[in-house]
């Protein structure tokens, strides 16, 4: 293995750096004579002859996953080997399948090509493949996310050539393969040829750290370098250029490589120079240096020519920190699978940009690849864009578990299998500059593998830190990356004389509707020095995409396949982005708490504080906006510009008007920093940070609510209250009202009617809530008291007492109407029975059914997307509006969405006539949605839901609610919110005022 690189014929050519332009490239991608069998005993002999005949089997593309196409069943599983769920036993395959598929290709090899070395590129095949070319056997290759290339000069010749690979869908290999992600084989990377001279480069290993206090660069190379022919050949010569990223050169040397001159000689050549005032490589700021090298023969003819980006940089572990050039920057990181809904494990250029573009966006600066080293341009990109790099060998033995009797990472016959996975991709990638540490694998145990291992890593490239989740605290591994830790242990480990670094390789597990708390991890991330950020778990929903009933959905786990088929459902949906990279709306969350500037307001002197929290960038491409609200409407609003504030640096600027000093009214404050000019992918305007502030409280809104009388009419069932203009309507038998009609509109078709349960999120699964609380989702209310007459105050009022849960609770609705038909709704709420086994509900208020033509929403509260108690830092208080049809986000698979925090009162209307709900004493949580919670929550059991099946109901249910439990956030498999954000089985009242509004 080399690192990765394509050999150039020209220097201009080696510039603009696209191989598709050079003539020593062929294209290998496109259509392929394809065969498919479930067991590779059915192949057709001779498959691999040139003789053979394949006019009748199938095409297919390269790269693709062939489960995907028709061929066989794409399977997902978590930790078990897919191919021997229960009884591993490795290094066999025992399944009674054992699908295979055969390519072949027929390609030209060019003329010019007669007197070079030809060689095929297989950039990933899964899992393991044999290549025959011209009917001859060339070799095999284990290991699907890097590349295999073999040399092919003495068996191909100019004019046609007969290229087949036989591939496997599971080999030994496999065994190192169960990482939590859809099991889909093929060839799944770009597939090429290429040609170069006799004598040619083969590796080249970049080594550029800063030195003098980080501001000179020590350039050093090595250029190893073949002579492939039997014969002495001339002096050959590599001249060596670096340019800065003004195309300027700054140094340039040469060398002759004596070493050649002999038969098949290989030599090595070093290259050395300490550049001064040197631009350092950062995430922040990614600045590139352009190595261009060229091999000349005796006559001084280029032959080959590279081109190589440097960055200069240190990555150091020091004591307790990580430190990037010297600095103890912080990880805003995330996990990432190569994953699409389209072209599954495939993936374009196109793609990479678009995800890199998004993290940048979302203020994330280091990306961790789980778990395997992923397709070569992804570096390319991460070095010139800037993004903090965990490479991650293609090692995941996790169906044996880490007994070290058991586990593969123990075991010395894998000791091979385990180097070679480790070896090859840092020799591939090891010129990165965007590379900051390597990761030994995921999930495979530890032991003597992972020793050898280590040992080998910090011999080859002492450069970088090494780590490995499952050497926990063992001495091999640099840096503590734990997985889903509770933001308490980080706060226990940093106190407790930390001696390593502490990054979460995984944490705040993104499953549905979640990230819960993450602002609690970052206010213990910021407190401590050996803290120093984590990887979310993880960047995309890996859903597929699938028709079911004529439309489309994101397929997961068990939407392939027979009731045979394997299947951990849907928990590879556990993205920040959607599968077609829609946010999901907790990415907001993301890009508020990984924001890098940070806004205080000191009231008393009416300035306001900026810090940058960068380590390597001041903020002369940002400018502000500062807003203030009055009870939610801009009353003023000014820009400010753009202050070059040193990296770690705060300061104080004036306010650009003065703070209101009157008390009836709320006044809140916003700032938000947006890029002035185009930065990377990034375009002017991109708003990166924002913050609010209170400067007033919240004054409750006045609300006439006059008295008036009534006209009173009893009937068997029912109670009607009415007065010209409008009536309610009451079930005297289960205390409910059910009609609010206002000047002939029906505004309300049912009342608030006592909720404590919510369509479960995932997390709520993971910790069981289906199980022990799903009881809630009806809580058995029986009417026992039903009074109406004349309040004291004057308004018509009726009470209503009801038995909830057997007798452990009781729920006292009281409903007070006023002139107008305004109607003031009181819900009360106590415990009985302290005995009782019930320990917490999900919610406390009331579900409310109205017509479907009210659907325009206007609320004063956080939006304007979703938010809940664990998650609301981003959602600012504001007036917004929307509509019903907009409220819920459509979760891969069904579950609560749509809540609002934090509300003063929402507007709903079918445009003119309609409600408004207004808060008390008391902030209220509303959603508006066209579902039920039984269509967000068929069965207790998740069973294949998908949102984009759901069916709207013929009306619209309304949630006044004066809290919900939070969406949790530190795992999916067990943890509840923090405690903070739960709520107890416990005594709670809460009112709100309906008025009608025309
Ligand atoms: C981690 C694992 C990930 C994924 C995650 C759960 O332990 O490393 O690959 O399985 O759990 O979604
Ligand atoms: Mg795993």
């Amino acid at each position: 293995m080399r690192a990765s690189y394509f050999p150039f014929e020209t220097k201009e050519l080696a510039t603009i750096n696209n191989r598709e332009l050079s003539e020593r490239f062929v294209n290998l991608n496109g259509t392929w004579k394809f065969f498919w069998t479930e067991h590779y005993r059915n192949l057709p002999e001779n498959f691999e002859t040139l003789q053979f005949e394949d006019k009748n089997w199938d095409n297919l593309k390269v790269p693709a996953n062939w489960e995907f196409h028709g061929y066989g069943t794409p399977i997902y599983v978590n930790h078990p080997f897919e191919f021997a769920v229960d009884n591993p036993n490795p290094p066999f395959i025992e399944n009674e399948k054992q699908p295979a598929g055969v390519y072949r290709k027929e390609i030209v090899i060019p003329d010019e090509w007669n007197d070079k070395r030809v060689f095929i590129h297989l950039g990933a095949v899964k899992s393991a493949f044999r290549l025959y070319v011209n009917g001859k056997y060339v070799g095999l290759g284990e290991d699907s996310k890097l590349e295999s290339e073999f040399e092919l000069t003495e068996f191909v010749k100019p004019g046609k050539n007969l290229i087949v690979v036989e591939v496997r869908r599971w080999s030994d290999g496999s065994y190192l393969e169960a990482q939590d992600f859809w099991r889909i084989s093929g060839i799944q990377r770009n597939v090429y040829l290429y040609a170069r001279p006799s004598v040619h480069f083969y590796d080249l290993f970049v080594k550029s750290p800063l030195v003098n206090n980080y501001k000179d660069g020590e350039l050093t190379f090595d250029i190893e370098i073949w002579n492939r022919e039997n014969k002495k050949n001339g002096d050959y010569r590599v001249e060596a250029k670096l340019l800065n990223g003004n195309g300027y050169t700054l140094y340039s040397s040469s060398q002759t490589a004596i070493g050649l001159n002999r038969k098949q000689g290989k030599t090595i050549l070093r290259f050395q120079e300490q550049l001064p005032n040197v631009h350092a490589w950062s995430a922040e700021k990614p600045y590139l240096y352009t190595l261009q090298i060229n091999l000349l023969d005796p006559n001084g003819d280029v032959v080959e020519s590279l081109n190589q980006k440097v960055g200069f940089r240190t990555y150091k572990v020091v004591g307790n920190q990580f430190l990037v050039n010297g600095e103890p920057v912080l990880f805003r990181g995330v996990n990432r699978h190569e994953s699409h809904p389209e072209t599954h494990h495939v993936v374009t250029e196109e793609q990479m940009i678009t995800d890199l573009r998004i993290m940048k966006q979302l203020n994330m600066n280091a990306v961790r690849l789980s778990h395997y080293p992923n397709d070569p341009r992804w570096y390319e990109l991460c070095d010139k864009y800037g993004l903090y790099v965990i490479d991650e060998a293609n090692i995941e033995s996790h169906g044996m578990y880490y007994d070290p009797e058991k586990t593969l990472g123990n075991d010395p016959e894998w000791e091979h299998a385990h180097m070679l996975r480790i070896k090859r991709m840092v020799e591939r990638d090891k010129n990165h500059p965007s590379i900051v540490a390597w990761s030994m694998g995921n999930e495979a145990g530890n032991g003597y593998n992972f020793y050898k291992a280590y040992n080998w890593i910090k011999g080859f490239d002492p450069s970088r830190p090494v780590q490995y989740e499952r050497s926990t605290t063992e001495w091999n591994t640099d840096i503590i990356v734990p997985q889903y830790p509770h933001p308490d242990y980080l706060e226990y480990y940093a106190t407790h004389n930390p001696k390593r670094p502490y990054i979460m390789s995984e944490y705040a597990h993104a499953m549905g509707n979640s990230m819960g708390n993450f602002k609690e991890y970052w206010d213990v991330i910021e407190k401590y020095p050996s803290l120093q950020g984590g990887y979310i778990w993880d960047w995309v929903d890996q859903g597929i995409y699938k028709e079911i009933n004529g439309k489309q959905v994101f397929g997961y786990g068990g939407d392939w396949g027979d009731e045979t088929t394997p299947s951990d459902n849907n928990f590879l949906i556990n993205g920040v982005i959607m599968p077609d990279r829609t946010w999901n709306p907790h990415a907001y969350e993301v890009r508020k708490v990984y924001q890098e500037i940070d806004f205080r307001l000191n009231i008393q002197e009416g300035k306001l504080e900026i810090f940058n929290e960068h380590f390597f960038k001041d903020l002369s491409n940002f400018n502000y906006k500062v807003v203030m609200l009055k009870n939610g409407k801009e009353v003023n609003s000014a820009g400010l510009e753009s202050i070059p504030l040193q990296p770690r640096n705060r300061t104080m600027i004036d306010l650009p008007f003065e703070l209101p000093k009157d008390t009836l009214a709320e006044y809140r404050m916003k700032v938000e920093a947006s890029l002035t000019h185009d930065e990377g992918l990034l375009t002017e305007g991109t708003k990166l940070a924002e913050e609010e502030f209170a400067i007033t409280p919240y004054v409750s809104e006045k609300i006439g609510l006059e008295p008036e009388t009534f006209e009173i009419t009893e009937n068997e069932n029912t109670l009607d209250v009415s007065k010209g203009s409008f009536t309610i309507k009451f079930d005297t038998s289960t205390g409910r009202f059910f009609d609010y009609t206002y000047k002939r509109d029906v505004l309300i078709k049912k009342g608030p009617e006592l909720s404590l349960f919510r369509p479960l999120v995932d997390n709520d699964f993971g910790a069981g809530l289906n199980k022990k609380i799903d009881y809630l989702k009806s809580p058995g209310l029986q009417l026992v008291d039903f009074d109406h007459s004349t309040a004291e105050d004057g308004s018509y009022k009726i009470v209503t007492l009801f038995d909830v849960l057997k007798g452990d609770a009781k729920f006292t609705q009281t409903i007070n109407i006023y002139a107008d038909g305004k109607v003031l709704v009181d819900n009360d709420f106590k415990v009985l029975n302290e005995e009782s086994e019930h320990n917490m509900v999900l919610k406390f208020g009331t579900s409310l059914v109205i017509p479907e033509n009210l659907d325009k929403i206007e609320w004063y509260g956080r939006g304007p997307w979703e938010s809940y108690e664990d998650r609301k830092s981003s959602a600012l208080v504001d007036i917004y509006r929307s509509s019903v049809e907009d409220q819920y986000h459509p979760y891969v698979r069904p579950q609560e969405s749509g809540n609002k925090t934090d509300v003063r009162w929402v507007k709903i209307t079918d445009g003119k006539n309609g409600i408004r709900i207004i808060a008390t004493d008391k902030l209220i949580d509303f959603s508006l949605l066209p579902y039920k919670l039984k269509d967000l929550y068929p069965t207790s059991e998740k069973g294949q839901e998908h949102s984009s099946l759901l069916v709207e109901d013929d009306a619209n249910h309304l949630d006044i609610d004066l809290q919900q439990m939070g969406v949790a956030g530190i795992n999916s498999w067990g943890t509840l919110p923090l405690e903070k954000y739960r709520m107890e089985f416990k005594d709670y009242n809460f009112s709100y005022i309906i008025s009608p509004v025309q």
